[in-house]
């Protein structure tokens, strides 16, 4: 478990590499006056992704990691954020697998946000799986990260209704606005002793 040191907010990491929707939610969800944490980094793997554009508007420090050689760039990774003392790293929409010895450097500590109810639809494309599937529900989860993709203990989880009109663009903006919600809400649950 990730520990809140008092009053003092903990710093944070956000990991994107598209939109940056939730990125944008969790500087907003950040600068509340109790929220327990503060972003003080971006990372991204694509220099085109959309969500830098919020590094800019709320003046935090963006980086953009080329990732042509994994280990390399998770070492340059790893000593930013030692060097920003930075404690939690949210994952958000960030597309690179981290490898184990990132992973294992940052127990407990790396949080990921999945448009789906976890353990169903890891991995990629689950809003069009869901529907292929006629599932009655889809939804979103956030949960630590460990070295298995999308298996990490569950921090919490919230159900979205499919209903037979939506395609993957309607039910990936209904989940997405959950999404917005749900973020904040599991880091206050890990943050809060
Ligand atoms: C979200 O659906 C998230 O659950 C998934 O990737 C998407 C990122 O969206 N991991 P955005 O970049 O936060 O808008």
């Amino acid at each position: 478990m990730v520990q809140s040191t008092g009053p003092k907010k903990m710093k944070c990491a956000v990991f994107i590499s598209g939109t940056g929707s939730n990125l944008k939610s969790l500087i907003k969800f950040s600068k509340k006056k109790n929220s327990p944490i503060s972003i003080e980094l971006i990372i991204s793997d694509n220099s085109k992704a959309k969500g830098l554009k919020f590094g800019k508007i709320f003046n935090i420090s963006s980086k953009v990691f080329n990732y042509k050689d994994n280990i390399i760039t998770e070492k340059k990774i790893i000593s930013e954020i030692k060097n920003k003392k930075i404690k939690i790293i949210c994952l958000a929409g960030f597309m690179k697998i981290l490898s184990k010895y990132f992973i294992k450097s940052f127990k407990g500590k790396i949080l990921n946000i999945h448009p789906s109810l976890l353990p169903k639809y890891k991995g990629l494309d689950t809003h069009q799986r869901a529907i292929s599937n006629s599932e009655k529900y889809s939804g979103c989860t956030v949960h630590f990260v460990n070295s298995k993709l999308d298996s990490g203990k569950i921090i919490l989880q919230k159900k979205v209704k499919i209903s037979k009109s939506d395609t993957v663009k309607s039910l990936t903006k209904k989940v997405l606005v959950q999404e917005h919600k749900l973020y904040p809400k599991a880091i206050d649950k890990v943050l809060s002793l």
